[in-house]
């Protein structure tokens, strides 16, 4: 029942904090965010298609709502959703990181 499993981290992120992705994982999403995230919003995360996703502009938005945009995307915009690529326990993870709270490994 796999569709079952992946409604289980969204369902944990409701009641405690998300739990930390193994340090192989972490790899693997920080991997992701400079290669996927930043062919829009620049190498750097300074912005192009996208807007800036650096720490400065990111400690401005609640961390749920970062995570909340990298999983479900933004409708009517190009931003993507990423829950085929991550959970949402991930996806709070990376917001963390996007913030600069998530020591980066
Ligand atoms: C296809 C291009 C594209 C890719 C790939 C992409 N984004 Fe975005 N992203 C956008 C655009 C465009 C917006 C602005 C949407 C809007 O107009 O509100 C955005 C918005 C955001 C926002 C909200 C910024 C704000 O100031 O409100 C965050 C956070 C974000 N993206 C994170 C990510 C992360 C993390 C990834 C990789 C997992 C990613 N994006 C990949 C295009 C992209």
């Amino acid at each position: 029942m796999p569709a079952l499993l992946c409604l289980l981290p969204g369902l944990a992120l409701a009641q405690a904090p998300a739990p930390t992705p193994t340090p192989q994982r972490q790899q693997q999403l920080l991997r992701m965010l400079q290669q996927d995230c930043g062919s829009c919003h620049g190498m750097r995360l300074t912005g192009g298609l996208g807007p800036p996703i650096h720490a400065q502009a990111m400690r401005e938005l609640p961390r749920d709502s970062i995570a909340a945009v990298i999983y479900h995307g933004r409708p009517g915009t190009p931003m993507p959703p990423w829950k085929s690529m991550l959970s949402a326990a991930e996806a709070e993870w990376l917001a963390g990181v996007l913030r600069g709270e998530e020591v980066k490994p």
